[in-house]
């Protein structure tokens, strides 16, 4: 098996906030992040697939339809955005990295395994900061 990996980027607004805490909880929680009137976050998404090579490409995945699909399913909802009050998918949660990579798994997990030669999605990795990062498998 082979991984291949493609990173996108994008922009976003967030802001982490407990509605069920007081605000000097929330403050002590999440720190700079739940200033009150938001602040942003440059994301960098590295979408990693695994399969083998199609013997007639020698690819194990057309990393142009994969950049195209990420863009347009995920990218798009998301860049320029703020994450509590414009996505769709993230409404009622959390504003988390962990969260947003479990929903974009969801919707990405079903429309890649379609393009991967005999293969899937394998991991899903957000960076929120340079250093700040999460890694999801699916489970
Ligand atoms: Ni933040």
């Amino acid at each position: 098996m082979i991984h291949v990996c493609r990173k996108e980027h994008f922009n976003a607004a967030h802001k982490l906030w407990n509605p069920n805490w007081s605000e000097e909880k929330n403050k002590e929680v999440f720190g700079p992040c739940s200033n009150v009137n938001w602040h942003g976050h440059n994301f960098e998404l590295i979408v990693t697939v695994k399969g083998k090579p199609d013997p007639e490409t020698g690819f194990v995945v057309d990393l142009k339809a994969l950049s195209t699909l990420i863009k347009e399913l995920v990218i798009d909802k998301v860049d320029h955005k703020n994450l509590n009050m414009d996505v769709d998918f993230m409404k009622g949660k959390m504003a988390s990295c962990e969260n947003l990579v479990v929903e974009f798994w969801k919707i990405l997990e079903p429309a890649i395994n379609n393009i991967v030669s005999e293969g899937s999605l394998y991991k899903l990795t957000l960076y929120e900061t340079p250093r700040n990062f999460v890694e999801y498998y699916g489970e």
